[in-house]
């Protein structure tokens, strides 16, 4: 079934923009807010654009301590992800006993679950607003509902909106997330995300390079393409494939692209194409493979079996020889045997990723693998994760060694964490600190690896 797609009409955010002036209008408004945001890079750039709506009130931001209102953009992936932002967000119970006037929003997947906001309401008086992701650009009516009327609840479902023209107060200087699809329809049997998204859409490729050029012009450098499945950018509206699109923006000028996140099922061979061409994109996928047995793939509903996966990722090498690849793989999956367990360990072997995020199975309420049989016994998840995260230390290791004598095109961030170097992200996504001055932040230069440490590289600028 094809879901109707509803894309927002100019005039629902002309009336956001209204609401945003009848809040600056308000005496005793608040002055400043505080963002709180957990999850992926698709939660950092909605916080951005909650950013853009709050300053279109009026407000600025400030620390946790002083701020008049304090949002929170949650995460549901995993319980340990809910259960860090509730913690926090209970911690803001003694904060507002001492400032009764600071106001308290929680939005974000974990606000979207069923029922959730409702719970959280009731049980927190503290709490006194919620919404969910598909009303993200209605802030400014929340804002305002609750400074006149009181505690506020906006969730609607499903959330198909397409919304363009948002305000953006945008945190990456010379780098930029762009938004080019929305919601996922794979639903893998372990994962919230489909449920608290909604239905894939993707966003016209017209809007997306005209985005890409004000970026440019306003300096941007680096550009990563977000969506739950990039793969499948497009295959709803039938006009452009994600390789085209990929195949613009070069056009366009945009020095770097990069994307998350990839699903190994939709990777094309136009896509694998576009690697061996397009050399604005950077050397380095991100391919959660999440499992080395086809049979544990096949419960997780994957659709793609370790064969196709190690052929795509032989194609990829063979089309960019200097491309990184790093995954996401879950152990302790419902029924995941030790052979099972053991086929992971061989795929990683295989593989030999830059790196990888491994996690321990979290059972989600309302998630087909929820009902599975066969959950895996705490300690065994324990000693599996943690054979697993040994061995691919040992290779990300080896595979930094591998590049000490070779020379990186690094994208300068600024300084290091300890201040007296600066540090970038080559492009395979990997960081880079050396010595330099603050005037290269910003600019993309050729950097002589020279030692790895820990899990970054050490290098100096070329021809010095
Ligand atoms: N759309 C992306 C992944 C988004 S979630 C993709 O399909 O690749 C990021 C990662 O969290 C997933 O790749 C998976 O490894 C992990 N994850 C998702 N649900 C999980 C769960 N219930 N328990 C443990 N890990 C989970
Ligand atoms: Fe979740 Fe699977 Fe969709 Fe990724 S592709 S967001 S893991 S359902
Ligand atoms: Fe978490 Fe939602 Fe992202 S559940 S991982 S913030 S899409």
């Amino acid at each position: 079934m094809k879901e109707e797609i509803l894309i927002l009409p100019p005039e629902e955010l002309k009336r956001q923009k209204g609401f945003a002036k009848k809040v600056r209008a308000l005496i005793n408004r608040p002055q400043s807010y505080h963002l709180v945001t957990y999850g992926c890079q698709m939660n950092v750039h909605d916080s951005e654009n909650l950013a853009g709506m709050f300053e279109a009130m009026g407000m600025r931001e400030k620390d946790k301590k002083e701020a008049d209102v304090i949002l929170f953009n949650t995460c549901a992936i995993r319980e340990n992800a809910e259960r860090k932002a509730l913690g926090n967000i209970i911690w803001l119970n003694q904060l507002k006993k001492q400032r009764p006037e600071l106001l308290v929003g929680v939005c974000g997947c974990m606000a979207q679950q069923e029922g959730m906001a409702q719970k959280m309401l009731k049980q927190y008086s503290f709490i006194d607003f919620a919404f969910g992701t598909g009303n993200l650009y209605q802030l400014p009516k929340i804002m305002y509902h609750t400074l006149t009327g009181g505690r506020c609840i906006e969730i609607d479902c499903p959330q198909s909106t397409l919304v363009e023209g948002m305000p953006i107060h945008r945190q990456g200087g010379h780098k930029a997330y762009v938004n080019i699809m929305y919601g996922c329809n794979n639903f893998c049997t372990y994962c919230v995300v489909p449920y608290v998204r909604g239905r894939e859409r993707s966003r016209k490729a017209d809007d997306i390079f005209r985005q890409a050029e004000g970026l440019l012009k306003e300096g941007v450098k680096e550009i990563t393409l977000l969506g739950q499945n990039v793969n499948s950018y497009g295959l709803d509206r039938g006009e452009q494939d994600f390789a085209g699109l990929l195949s613009g923006l070069e056009k366009i000028g945009v020095p770097r692209i990069r994307f998350m996140t990839s699903h190994p099922k939709d990777l094309s061979h136009r896509l694998i194409e576009e690697f061996a061409r397009n050399k604005a994109l950077c050397p380095h996928m991100h391919l959660p493979v999440q499992s080395g047995s086809n049979a544990i793939l096949q419960a997780m509903n994957r659709r793609y079996t370790v064969e196709t996966y190690l052929e795509k990722a032989r194609l990829l090498r063979e089309a960019r020889p200097d491309i990184g690849l790093t995954t996401d793989i879950i152990v302790a999956f419902p029924g995941e045997t030790d052979k099972d367990f053991n086929d992971t360990l061989e795929l990683v072997k295989i593989m030999r990723y830059d790196s990888a995020f491994t996690f321990i199975y979290s059972p989600r309420a309302g998630t087909a693998a929820e009902k599975l049989p066969g959950r895996i016994d705490k300690e065994v998840a324990s000693e599996r994760i943690q054979k697993l995260i040994d061995l691919q230390e040992k290779i990300t290791q080896e595979r930094l060694q591998s590049l000490v004598g070779s020379v990186q095109d690094v994208l300068v961030d600024g300084p290091s964490a300890r201040g007296k170097a600066l540090t970038g992200k080559s492009g395979r996504n990997i960081s880079v600190n050396f010595a330099g001055d603050k005037t290269f932040v910003g600019t993309v230069q050729e950097i002589e690896i020279t030692a790895t440490a820990s899990n970054t590289l050490r290098g100096k600028m070329k021809g010095r």
